[in-house]
């Protein structure tokens, strides 16, 4: 993932103060339909930032923040899964098939050279859920599975143990900034997918990896067992002995979600190590990011209003994984669900925007605050449609109960271009320069990591 991305526009105060009488998207939290009307229209908004369906585009090209396409997918993906509705599966078909590259590992050689373990992570995330969802395979091209496989076997192959003992570093490439450091979205984004490709497909490689790289993580300063800190990353330069303990919440939910998916796939019971896992990640997560009126919160960000895209989105991508976590850990049920309606219920009481159903980043004011982009729309589609488990606990379907996308154990072992042994010349300027504005960013980032280094 990139840092560099623009902040989002806010809109102008005085726009705000015209659209007191905006109409605010009704969410009832008893209304299974007021909650598919409230996605839809949040849909919708979403994709009016959406042209890959359009003469001379790309399909599911977003060449400033490519791994954001993977989240706009994602959204759509939920969407059709929780209301039936069909709009928009077309361009989420293609456009999540065209963006896997030649190589089906979402490596496409557009951006393979200067893109982030997380970036591709987040792309087989996506994939994965199209396979549990039973979104129909494309009659050519690459199966759904297949691009998580092929995802899970090219990051494999970079698990690196020169240093840390072990772990994905952030970035894949030595000259980009980040590759010094291993970080918990990569390497709590690949144990994520190894869960879910163990319990889709039953394949053994698949829960070795997982299990490998929790008791990596643990191992590190990234992940703690005993308080369940989850840092944001750790440096190679020290072999790990140190962590930069930024809190955002999809650190802790990937690791979560993950944890949820191994004890659901694992029969666990309840004095297993999945479930100690799920309860103490969950535990956490409550008590660091529902705060005010127990409404879900990136609280780095959002109280000085310094969000940018990335950071808008994770409590989304959050919310979505609690969802998961209270279907595949029925315990975990209604603690999750009280949590996702306050906080559903306060994204819906944002979105009073420009008369239009606009939605703002800081749900807690459970008012619009001014904010407007792709973003901030998808971000309320997931807590929205998360908040769907309260009326169909239909879990994920696997290869045994009936899952379809065609597996493809071997899936991108043949592309050369996503091996880390491979360092692309970067030509463009625009790609030079991505990498250099990272640079910038990512110096200004360990100053302020170093300030806010404590004990995990
Ligand atoms: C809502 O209005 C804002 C401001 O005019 C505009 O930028 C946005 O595209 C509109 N959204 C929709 C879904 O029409
Ligand atoms: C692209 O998709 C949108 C729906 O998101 C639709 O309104 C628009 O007509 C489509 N454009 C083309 C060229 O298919
Ligand atoms: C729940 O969702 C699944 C998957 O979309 C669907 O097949 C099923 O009919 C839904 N069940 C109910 C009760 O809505
Ligand atoms: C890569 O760029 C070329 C040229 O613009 C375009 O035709 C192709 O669709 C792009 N591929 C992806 C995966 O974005
Ligand atoms: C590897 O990169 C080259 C050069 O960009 C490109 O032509 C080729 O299609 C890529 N191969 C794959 C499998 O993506
Ligand atoms: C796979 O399952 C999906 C969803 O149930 C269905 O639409 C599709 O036709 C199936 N594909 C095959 C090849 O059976
Ligand atoms: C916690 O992690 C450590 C490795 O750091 C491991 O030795 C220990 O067994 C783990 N504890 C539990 C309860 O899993
Ligand atoms: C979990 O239980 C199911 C149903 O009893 C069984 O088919 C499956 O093999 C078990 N899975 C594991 C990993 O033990
Ligand atoms: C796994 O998830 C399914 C679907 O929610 C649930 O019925 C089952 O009880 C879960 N397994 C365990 C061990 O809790
Ligand atoms: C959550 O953790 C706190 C300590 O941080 C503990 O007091 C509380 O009992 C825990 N709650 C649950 C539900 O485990």
């Amino acid at each position: 993932m990139h840092w560099f991305r623009a902040f989002s526009c806010r809109g102008f105060l005085a726009t705000l103060l015209l659209s007191n009488v905006a109409h605010a998207i009704n969410f009832d939290i008893s209304d299974e339909q007021s909650i598919k009307d409230a996605a839809s229209t949040s849909v919708y908004s979403m994709m009016t930032w959406y042209y890959g369906n359009e003469t001379g585009q790309i399909p599911g090209a977003f060449p400033d923040k490519w791994w954001e396409g993977s989240a706009l997918f994602l959204a759509l993906l939920q969407y059709w899964h929780f209301t039936g509705d069909t709009t928009y599966n077309s361009e989420l078909s293609i456009g999540l098939q065209w963006q896997s590259g030649d190589g089906g590992d979402y490596m496409p050689s557009n951006y393979s050279s200067y893109l982030g373990n997380d970036d591709q992570m987040f792309w087989g995330l996506a994939a994965m859920t199209a396979a549990e969802y039973g979104f129909p395979d494309r009659s050519t091209g690459f199966s759904w599975l297949s691009l998580a496989q092929g995802v899970f076997n090219t990051q494999v192959k970079r698990w690196d143990t020169s240093s840390c003992g072990g772990g994905l570093r952030w970035q894949i490439w030595p000259y980009q900034s980040g590759y010094g450091m291993k970080n918990s979205i990569s390497n709590g984004g690949l144990f994520q997918l190894s869960a879910r490709l163990a319990r889709y497909t039953g394949d053994a490689i698949y829960l070795q990896w997982a299990n490998k790289i929790w008791d990596w993580s643990v191992s590190s300063p990234l992940l703690s067992n005993t308080t369940w800190n989850v840092a944001d990353s750790t440096n190679v330069d020290n072999d790990c002995a140190t962590q930069g303990n930024a809190q955002w919440t999809y650190n802790y939910g990937t690791y979560l979600a993950g944890a949820a998916y191994m004890y659901n796939y694992t029969n666990g019971t309840t004095q297993d190590q999945w479930q100690t896992a799920v309860n103490g990640l969950l535990n956490k997560t409550f008590e660091t990011f529902f705060l005010t009126g127990n409404i879900i919160e990136d609280f780095n960000c959002e109280p000085s209003e310094t969000c940018n895209d990335n950071e808008i989105l994770f409590k989304g991508l959050t919310s979505s994984w609690l969802a998961l976590t209270a279907v595949l850990v029925p315990s975990t049920f209604d603690s999750v669900l009280a949590k996702l309606q306050t906080s559903g219920a306060a994204a819906a009481a944002s979105c009073t925007g420009h008369n239009n159903g606009t939605c703002g980043v800081r749900w807690y004011k459970s008012e619009y605050d001014g904010w407007l982009g792709m973003e901030e729309e998808i971000s309320a589609t997931n807590v929205f449609l998360a908040n769907m488990i309260n009326f169909n606990k239909t879990a994920p379907v696997t290869s045994t109960t009936g899952g379809n996308s065609t597996s493809n154990p071997t899936a991108g072992e043949d592309d050369s271009n996503a091996s880390s042994g491979k360092i692309t010349v970067i030509t463009t300027g625009d790609r030079a320069g991505a990498g250099i504005l990272t640079a910038v960013f990512v110096a200004g980032w360990i100053g302020l990591m170093g300030f806010m280094v404590v004990g995990g």
